[in-house]
């Protein structure tokens, strides 16, 4: 802990000491009516005719009827994904085709890997260009970030290659080009998305907050007490900034030198929780931020934020349904079974599925939205990119290559 022996108390003490201080000295200097008013017999109805005045004028600006939403001009922001390789372009181009489809009025950005302006295969060419003429988004060619240093001496970073779909990058390093986003300068604000996620309602209103460097989500599935959750990085409102990009990497850097710098593989939620903590907008994780491992979940007063709450309130009752069309976000997430655009066995899927309150037989609305989930990013996926899903991998096999083998 950092602030382990700070007393809130005594801080707020020597406020109200300071402040009652200053009351003393203005009642010191007390106003004066001028002479003609404390003589004249007018100065009661004078009185009463500005008070009247200003209790009309206080009604008129704080009746919550007149406050009005101001007007955007939906071409200062815009939502951005990232692609490394051509399965993560085909997500992204999911992402996009919720927007358009769920009505979003900001633009639409694709920060995608230059060299692909030089060479690539005709399936990402057709992905492309499919997300700029059928979606109206804007390609922006970037150079990709990686955590790797060559070698020490270089000091430099890898340049990594962009993977294809039958190549994909499986180098979690490059999952911080994200950290791109805070490149794009031509907008007052980006939304960007992770996009390994369902879209089920777009949200432009974030664009409404009041302004901040940053504004994220706590990562509420994190363990501990609620104060020490970092920020997830899986949703993030930025402003623009391009020394943030340079910063971030020098502080990377920093931290390789120290030999106990753990491969978190966590890069880019480090470095921003790092740079952010302090000083970001906390976004409601509820509704903005459900994941699919919600609905195996027995206990859900995280998510509904009725940590210590009050169990009367029917906002902390857990009703699949309700929680389903509520949630604006859905990220697929339930580890060790691998995202929605590689198949299930009938292992993996009878071993990870909801397990319906522990009855085997029949099903539960938890387990029939989840499913859902994963039949509809299927099928949008063979829909909008016109690619078949992978193949099942042996569900041991798979495990144990995502560290999740167990026991023999
Ligand atoms: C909206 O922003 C764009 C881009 O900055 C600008 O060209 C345009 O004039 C703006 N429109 C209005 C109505 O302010
Ligand atoms: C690394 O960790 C060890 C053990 O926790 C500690 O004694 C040492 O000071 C640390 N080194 C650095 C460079 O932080
Ligand atoms: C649910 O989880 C919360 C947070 O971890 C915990 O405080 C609470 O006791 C749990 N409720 C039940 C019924 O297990």
């Amino acid at each position: 802990m950092v602030t382990k022996h700070y007393n809130w108390a005594d801080d707020e003490e020597q406020d109200r000491l300071y402040y009652s201080s200053k009351q003393k000295e203005n009642a010191n200097g007390r106003f004066h009516w001028p002479a003609i008013l404390r003589r004249s017999k007018a100065a009661p109805l004078l009185a009463a005719i500005i008070g009247i005045w200003l209790l009309t004028w206080w009604w008129m600006t704080s009746s919550s009827d007149h406050y009005v939403v101001p007007q955007l001009n939906w071409s200062r922001f815009a939502y951005s994904q990232y692609t490394t390789d051509t399965q993560s372009l085909c997500n992204a181009l999911l992402v996009f085709e919720s927007l358009v489809r769920l009505g979003s009025k900001a633009d639409r950005v694709l920060l995608y890997p230059e060299e692909w302006t030089q060479k690539k295969d005709d399936r990402t060419a057709w992905l492309l260009q499919t997300a700029q003429q059928k979606y109206g988004v804007k390609l922006e060619p970037v150079q990709l970030l990686s955590a790797e240093i060559t070698s020490e001496s270089s000091k430099k970073w890898q340049k990594d290659k962009p993977g294809t779909l039958s190549d994909p990058t499986a180098d979690w390093s490059l999952s911080i080009t994200k950290l791109r986003v805070f490149d794009l300068v031509q907008y007052d604000r980006v939304l960007h998305l992770d996009s390994d996620i369902t879209l089920l309602h777009h949200m432009d209103e974030l664009f409404h907050l009041p302004k901040t460097p940053i504004a994220m989500p706590r990562a509420y599935w994190s363990d501990g007490p609620p104060s020490t959750w970092p920020l997830t990085s899986l949703i993030m409102l930025v402003e623009p900034n391009p020394n943030e990009v340079i910063a971030m990497m020098q502080t990377l850097h920093r931290w390789q030198k120290n030999p106990n710098y753990s491969m978190s593989k966590k890069y880019d939620m480090d470095l921003l929780n790092h740079r952010f903590a302090a000083s970001a907008l906390v976004l409601p994780h509820r509704p903005y931020t459900m994941l699919t491992a919600g609905f195996r979940s027995h206990n859900h007063s995280t998510y509904l934020g009725y940590h210590n709450g009050f169990d009367s309130d029917p906002r902390a009752k857990w009703d699949p349904d309700l929680a389903f069309k509520e949630a604006k976000l859905v990220h697929f997430s339930d580890w060790p079974l691998p995202k929605p655009w590689v198949m299930w066995n009938h292992e993996s899927l009878s071993e990870i599925q909801p397990d319906c309150g522990g009855v085997n037989k029949g099903t539960c609305r938890e387990r029939e939205i989840w499913k859902g989930l994963y039949d509809d990013f299927r099928r949008r996926r063979k829909d909008v990119c016109k690619i078949l899903s992978v193949p099942a991998p042996d569900w041991k096999e798979w495990k144990k290559s995502v560290g999740a083998g167990g026991k023999k």
